[in-house]
C-alpha cells in the first residue's frame, strides 16, 4: 500500500519556529523515517505557500515585491529544514507555473461541474488606496469577542472566522482610512452541498483524533456555508475564467492543491513523470496530512470537499493535527518575538537535542509548554547522561579491553536473554506507537532501552568480571553492543544525526526497522565520538534573555544616506497653538501650529497618550517640507517627530526654548 504524507505548506513570509516544528514538520518526519525503515512505499511532500495576503502585507512592509519575499523565504525555510533533518521527498513552491497550471485545471474542473458560481457581494473598498480590501487588508474590532485588531478573515484572539463586513470600526490596513462598502462579484465554492457527504465520511473515521472530529462536528452543527474563493489581488493564481480577469484564487483554495503539484514535480524530478498518479489516482493510497490545529477546518472540511467536487483524486485518510506549543508559559507570538526561530537555534546548537526535546513533549493531545530549561535538562540528563553515557561507556570498554573488537558470543544467560527479548518487544511496540501517531510515547519507550542498558551494565560490573569471569564479561559487552546496534535503528527517526554517528562507529550500512529485533554486530568498532556534549547553563540563560527582545526587523533597517540626502529634510521648531481630536477617532489629533513665518494644520496619531488639551503650548520638531496629505479626510501639512514603541509615544522636544521656525540641523 502506498502512503502519501504531507506537512502543511508554510507561508513564505517568515522563518520556521518551534511552534511550526512541533505542530507538523517533526512528527511527520519521524513518521516518514519510520515507514521508510519499514520499507513502505511512502513519499513526503511539502513546499512553501507563496500566495495570499500574509505575503503581500510582508512585501508592502518591506517595500519589496511579493516575488522577492517568497524567493528569500523559500530558500531560508528549505535550508533550515535540511539542516534540521526534515527529509522531504519534494519541497516545492506554489509560485511555480506548474502549480498555477495545476490549480487552474482543478478550478476549471469543479467550475464545469457546477460547484463554483459567481455572486455579487458587498465588499470593503478603500477609496484612498483605490482597491478592494481582501481579508487581512481590513482590520477592526471583532464582532464576537470585541477585541481590537481582528482581521477581515479571522480574529486571532477568539479564533473565529469572520466576514469582513461584520467588523466593528473597520479600517484599511494600509492607510488607516475607513473603507466604504461596494458591490463586486466573487466566485463561490458550493461547500454547503458537501455537508452530508463530509459528515458521513468523517463519522467513519473511528481512529481520528478527538480534536479533529470534535472540531468538524462543531462546524457541521452550525451548517456549512458556501465560501468565496476569489480575491481582488494581483498576487496569486489567476482565476481561469474570462469574466474574472482581475481576480486571483483565495490562497486557501490554491495552497492544498500544492500537495498535488509538489507530487507532480517530484515525479518529474525522479524521472518518472507519470508516477504522481500512482499516489493521487489510487484511492487505496493512504494520504496523511500533518497539520497544526489552526489548519483543521481547511484540511478536514474544505479540502476534502474540494476533492469530492473534483472526483478524480483520493481523500485524506488521516489528519493528525497537533495542538499548540507554548513557550515559557506564554502563547507564541511572532510579532512580540516570543518565539524560537529555527535558523537562530541552529547557529547555537545541534539539531538533535531540539528534535529530542520537542519529540519527547509533542502537543499531540493538548497544548504543551516548551521551556529552555527543560531543553537543557533533557540534553544533559537524558541524552548525555543516559543515552550518550551508555554508548560511550560500552564503546570505551571495548576499545580499552578488547582493542576495539566486539566480543562474539551466543551462549547467553537468562539475564542476557531478558535484555535481548526486551529489544525485540520494544522494536515491535515502538513501531505500533509511531503508526498510531503516538510519536511522543514512542520516544519515551525507546529511551527505556539505554536506561535498561545502563542498569544492566552496572549490575553486571564488567570492569570486575573481566578479571573474575571473562566469559561473563564478554556476554555482557556483546549484549550491550547489540543494544547499541538496535538503538541505531530505533532512534533514527527521532535523532538521525546522532544515529548516523552511531552507525559510523559500528561501520554498518543502513538497515531496516525489523533488523532492530535481532541486530547484527560488526567485528570491531570504528571511530568513537562523544554523542552529546553537555550544554553550559550560560548558553540557556542567554536564550531565555533573548525571548521577547525585539530583533531589528528588516522593516526597520534603513539604508545608508548621504548628508545631501539628509539636507533634503527640512526640520523646524514649531509651537502647538490649538489641538482637538479628529471626529470619530481616538488616536488622531488635529493641531494648529505656529512655524514663525506661517501657521499650519497637522494631524498625528498621538491622541491615546496626549489628550489634546495637554498639547497646547508644547514646542515640537516638525518635518516641514513633507508634502501635504489627507489623513481621514483631514489635511495634514508636515509631520511631528516622536518616538513610538507600541502604545508608548513620546514627543521629541527641545531642552531650551527656541522661537518657532528655527531650523534643526
Ligand atoms: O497556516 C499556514 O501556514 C498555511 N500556509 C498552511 C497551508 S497548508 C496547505 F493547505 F497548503
Ligand atoms: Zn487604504
Amino acid at each position: 500500500m502506498k502512503i502519501l504524507v504531507t506537512s502543511a505548506l508554510p507561508y513564505a513570509n517568515g522563518d520556521i519556529h518551534l511552534g511550526h516544528l512541533a505542530g507538523c514538520y517533526l512528527p511527520a518526519d519521524i513518521y516518514v523515517r519510520y515507514q521508510k525503515a519499514k520499507q513502505r512505499d511512502i513519499i513526503f511532500i511539502c513546499g512553501t505557500d507563496e500566495h495570499g495576503v500574509p505575503i503581500t502585507i510582508a512585501a508592502d512592509l518591506l517595500k519589496k515585491s511579493p516575488q522577492e519575499i517568497v524567493d528569500k523565504y523559500y530558500k531560508s525555510i528549505k535550508d533550515s529544514f535540511t539542516q534540521f533533518g526534515i527529509e522531504f521527498d519534494n519541497f516545492s513552491r506554489t509560485s511555480l507555473t506548474l502549480h498555477h497550471n495545476t490549480a487552474q485545471s482543478f478550478f476549471l474542473k469543479i467550475f464545469k461541474k457546477g460547484y463554483i458560481y459567481p455572486k455579487s457581494i458587498k465588499q470593503f473598498y478603500c477609496s484612498n488606496c483605490k482597491m478592494f480590501l481582501a481579508d487581512r487588508y481590513v482590520e477592526g474590532i471583532c464582532p464576537h469577542c470585541h477585541k481590537a485588531g481582528a482581521r477581515g478573515d479571522q480574529c486571532e484572539v477568539c479564533g473565529r472566522w469572520l466576514e469582513a463586513s461584520l467588523l466593528i470600526e473597520p479600517k484599511c490596513k494600509i492607510c488607516g482610512s475607513i473603507p466604504e462598502s461596494r458591490e463586486t462579484t466573487h466566485w463561490f465554492f458550493a461547500l454547503s452541498r458537501f455537508q452530508k457527504n463530509l459528515e458521513t465520511w468523517i463519522a467513519e473515521k473511528s481512529n481520528w483524533r478527538d480534536n479533529v472530529k470534535r472540531f468538524c462536528e462543531g462546524w457541521f452543527s452550525q451548517g456549512l456555508e458556501d465560501r468565496a474563493i476569489t480575491r481582488d489581488l494581483t498576487w496569486g493564481v489567476k482565476v481561469p475564467l474570462k469574466e474574472a480577469q482581475t481576480k486571483v484564487m483565495y490562497v486557501w483554495f490554491d495552497a492544498p492543491i500544492g500537495y498535488i503539484s509538489s507530487t507532480i514535480e517530484w515525479a518529474a524530478r525522479i524521472g518518472k513523470p507519470e508516477s504522481w498518479k500512482d499516489y493521487w489516482l489510487d484511492h487505496k493510497t493512504r494520504m496523511i496530512h500533518f497539520i497544526g490545529k489552526d489548519n483543521i477546518v481547511f484540511h478536514a472540511i474544505v479540502w476534502p470537499a474540494m476533492l469530492m467536487a473534483h472526483g478524480d483524486y483520493l481523500l485524506p485518510s488521516e489528519i493528525p493535527a497537533n495542538e499548540f506549543l507554548n513557550l515559557e508559559g506564554r502563547k507564541l507570538s511572532t510579532s512580540e518575538n516570543w518565539a524560537v526561530w529555527l535558523p537562530e537555534y541552529l547557529k547555537e546548537f545541534e539539531p538533535d537535542p531540539l528534535r529530542y526535546a520537542l519529540a519527547t513533549n509533542l502537543p499531540e493531545n493538548r497544548d504543551i509548554d516548551f521551556t529552555w530549561y527543560d531543553f537543557w535538562s533533557r540534553n544533559n540528563n537524558e541524552l548525555a547522561d543516559v543515552l550518550g553515557n551508555f554508548v560511550n561507556r560500552v564503546a570505551q570498554f571495548i576499545k580499552n579491553n578488547y582493542k576495539g573488537r566486539i566480543p562474539k558470543t551466543t551462549d547467553y544467560r537468562n539475564e542476557d536473554n531478558e535484555v535481548l527479548t526486551t529489544i525485540e518487544k520494544t522494536t515491535q511496540s515502538l513501531g505500533e506507537l509511531i503508526e498510531k501517531f503516538q510519536i511522543k510515547d514512542g520516544l519515551r519507550l525507546a529511551m527505556t532501552l539505554p536506561a535498561l542498558g545502563n542498569r544492566y551494565f552496572d549490575y553486571q560490573t564488567p570492569w570486575k568480571a573481566i578479571k573474575e569471569n571473562p566469559k561473563n564479561c564478554e556476554r555482557t559487552i556483546n549484549v550491550c553492543a547489540k543494544l547499541i546496534s538496535s538503538l541505531e535503528i530505533l532512534l533514527q527517526p527521532y535523532i538521525p544525526f546522532t544515529t548516523n554517528k552511531i552507525r559510523a562507529m559500528l561501520g554498518l550500512d543502513k538497515r531496516t526497522w525489523d533488523e532492530a529485533k535481532n541486530p547484527v554486530l560488526p567485528d570491531e568498532l570504528k571511530k568513537i565520538e562523544v554523542l552529546f556534549p553537555k550544554i553550559d547553563k550560560s548558553k540557556i540563560d542567554a536564550q531565555v534573555a533573548k525571548l521577547g527582545r525585539k530583533q531589528e526587523k528588516e522593516t526597520e533597517k534603513k539604508m545608508e544616506i548621504t548628508i545631501d540626502d539628509f539636507k533634503k529634510i527640512e526640520l523646524k521648531v514649531a509651537k502647538i497653538i490649538a489641538a482637538e481630536k479628529v471626529a470619530g477617532t481616538d488616536k488622531l489629533v488635529k493641531m494648529n501650529i505656529d512655524l514663525g513665518t506661517e501657521k499650519r494644520q497637522i494631524v498625528a496619531g498621538i491622541g491615546m497618550v496626549y489628550p489634546p488639551e495637554t498639547l497646547v503650548g508644547k514646542t515640537i520638531i516638525l518635518v516641514a517640507n513633507l508634502a501635504p496629505a489627507k489623513i481621514r479626510g483631514v489635511e495634514s501639512h508636515g509631520m511631528l517627530l516622536a518616538t513610538v514603541e507600541g502604545d508608548n509615544i513620546s514627543l521629541v522636544t527641545l531642552d531650551k526654548e527656541l522661537s518657532p521656525g528655527s531650523q534643526v540641523s
